[in-house]
């Protein structure tokens, strides 16, 4: 049986959903890691704990640590590749996925989405993916057969899910008639980058007004780890300075600091430059929005939201339920009833 993956691999995070099928049930999986890979050596792992499933893997030759096992290893890990499109990071980011998704190996079909400035890169993506890959994980090799892949640009899976959606008594119903007059952004608001997507009134993607801006959350990342530095002395990784934002303080010592007021202008300068994105891409072209869609880890941020909502002022607001696993989500409702 081949088995369908879907896979968004962001800079941040390595989001990566299936469909399982047990104990007489049919349910959806969805999953994520942090997009971190470190190269080891052959001797990598003799001493510390040991990787968990999927945080390890060996790959043409080469051993490498994934996730929270690789940024816990070394400071030194690299997530994806800025300047570069596809990465090797990505390629072991994907195998991971797939080791986490279906252990032990077998046929897959995928469907990956990619920044939209990144598109242009589809087809060899492809090539890529698709075909044989032996990954050897502890002593066991897997064989993944990766027999077709189908490349989105992320925020498109966001579009998908946020109009294909169940009412407030769970009624299935499609938002996406009553948004089809002008078409729809759809801005996925990640880690590291946003991703502006245009679809037009017929549902279909439009390349020429969509893009990728290197514009996310990391900005009030930043400025959570200045302020603990500046005021507290304190040298804080992201993924602590993640959980303030999450949690609305942030602990010195046994002391709870609020960062409401310092992370305040920096979403509202982050939601400025968002809006005026979106507008330079559609609305000099006197498109206008239909509808302003919203998604990504970003859009679970609240005055984030509010900010880039009072920017866009009038204009018809879906803030798409699924977070970070907007793609992924959007990405299976596709490859389910598209093809
Ligand atoms: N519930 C939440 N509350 C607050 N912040 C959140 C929440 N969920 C996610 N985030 C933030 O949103 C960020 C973006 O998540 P997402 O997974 O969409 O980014 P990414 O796709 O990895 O990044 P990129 O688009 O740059 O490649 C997270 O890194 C986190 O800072
Ligand atoms: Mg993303």
């Amino acid at each position: 049986m081949v088995k369908l993956i879907v896979l968004d691999i962001g800079y941040g995070d390595t989001k990566y959903a299936t469909i399982v099928n047990g104990g007489g049930k049919v349910s959806l999986r969805r999953q994520l890691f942090p997009s971190a890979v470190a190269a080891v050596g052959p001797n990598g792992f003799s001493s510390g704990p040991k990787p968990k499933a999927g945080q390890s893997l060996t790959f043409g030759g080469q051993k490498y640590a994934i996730g929270d096992y690789a940024s816990g290893l070394s400071a030194e890990f690299a997530t994806l590749a800025r300047d570069r499109a596809w990465s090797e990071e990505a390629l072991v980011l994907a195998l991971s996925g797939l080791v986490r998704a279906v252990p032990g190996g077998g046929q897959v079909n995928l469907t990956v989405s990619l920044p939209v400035s990144w598109m242009s890169d589809a087809s060899r993506v492809k090539s890529l993916l698709r075909g044989d890959h032996e990954v050897k994980v502890g002593r066991a090799i897997s064989l993944y057969q990766v027999k077709r892949v189908d490349i989105m640009p992320q925020g498109f899976g966001v579009y998908m899910a946020a109009t294909h959606a169940l009412d407030e008594k769970g009624a299935p119903y499609l938002s996406a008639p009553d948004i089809h007059h002008g078409g729809a952004i759809v801005i996925d608001v990640g880690r590291h980058t946003s991703n502006f997507v245009f679809v037009h009134a017929n549902s279909r993607y439009d390349n020429s007004l969509s893009d990728s801006a290197e514009l996310g959350t990391d900005i009030v990342l930043r400025a959570i780890q200045v302020e603990a530095s500046k005021k507290h002395r304190m040298t804080i990784s992201m993924s602590v300075a993640d959980r303030a934002t999450r949690e609305g303080y942030l602990s010195v010592g046994s002391k709870k600091v609020p960062i409401k007021t310092l992370v305040g202008p920096a979403y509202q300068d982050l939601a400025s430059r968002i809006v005026s994105v979106s507008q330079g891409l559609v609305g000099s072209r006197k498109l206008g929005f239909g509808c302003v869609i919203i998604g990504g880890g970003g859009s679970k941020v609240k005055p984030l939201v509010a900010a880039i909502k009072k920017g866009f002022g009038h204009n018809r607001f879906i803030i798409d339920r699924q977070g970070q696993f907007g793609n992924v989500t959007g990405q299976l409702i596709w490859a389910l009833g598209v093809k």
